[in-house]
């Protein structure tokens, strides 16, 4: 090989570094941030007080836009759902976007009655473009079967919308920033609008955090609340449940109230 590297010390480098967690090309170039760094213009030095070019008012500078003003102007403007994927696609004030593959809008029945709002894309999500299609998601599809509901049921009276609190995958999934949460949530505010459910599914502490300003799923699980107006129900993440299976009579139960409601709405 040119590299001087035969393909079994190759393949041993890379197992070595998917062990200790490395497991994705986060970039198609490596960056060389020493490099980066040494390139930076210096700022320039302030004058002094009382020197000239002190004067009190200081230099004009280019305001830049709030994040969450721009996403409630983008949001609002959005008259449908179609409408409100093109925006946040070209909304460019989340970095999480940078780091992303595909945008992860919704999955499911848009005329549903029932809307579950998860946290954000991992892995298989982003590289798919739909939310919840990795383990959590397929343990969601039989929870949600289990009360004869679904995604993509026949009956559209049992479809369910789901989608996520952050539509792009946080690097290596870490938990998203309050700053991100922020500027995402006109735009969750107006995807619940246009949906229009009768009923929401909160999936773990982050859309809890979002959408309630609270955390602590394991008090808050089972309790109906309220979210822009409607039923709200706090329930265990399935990623949790897969990690913590002794929570699924918990999962069993919040799901039995959800289908008591749905029963009673009708
Ligand atoms: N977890 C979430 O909260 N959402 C997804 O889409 C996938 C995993």
């Amino acid at each position: 090989m040119e590299s001087g590297m035969d393909y079994w010390a190759a393949k041993a480098a890379l197992d070595w570094l998917v062990e200790l967690g490395a497991d994705e090309a986060i970039g198609e170039v490596p960056v060389d941030r020493f490099a980066l760094e040494a390139s930076q213009p210096k700022p320039a030095a302030q004058p002094a007080a009382g020197q000239p070019g002190s004067a009190a008012a200081p230099a004009q500078q280019p305001q830049e836009a709030d994040p969450v003003e721009v996403a409630t102007r983008m949001a609002g403007q959005a008259a449908t759902l179609e409408a409100l994927r093109a925006a946040l696609g070209g909304f460019e004030h989340c970095e999480l976007k940078q780091g992303a593959r595909n945008l992860v809008f919704a999955d499911g029945t848009e005329a549903g009655r029932v809307m579950i709002i998860g946290e954000a894309p991992g892995r298989d999500e982003d590289r798919e473009g739909l939310p919840f299609v990795g383990r959590a998601g397929q343990l969601l599809d039989r929870m949600l079967a289990a009360i004869d509901l679904g995604r993509t049921h026949p009956d559209a009276e049992r479809g369910v919308y789901i989608t996520n609190i952050l539509p792009w995958r946080p690097p290596q999934n870490r938990d998203p920033t309050a700053e991100e949460i922020g500027m995402m949530l006109p735009f969750m505010r107006r995807h619940i609008e246009l949906v229009d459910p009768e009923a929401i599914v909160l999936m773990g502490n982050i859309s809890c955090q979002a959408m309630l300003g609270r955390r602590g799923i394991t008090r808050l699980r089972g309790t109906w609340t309220e979210v822009a107006g409607r039923p709200a129900l706090p329930m265990f993440h399935p990623a949790y449940l897969l990690r913590n299976p002794h929570a699924k009579r918990e999962a069993w139960a919040d799901l039995l109230a959800l289908r008591a409601r749905l029963e009673g709405l009708e």
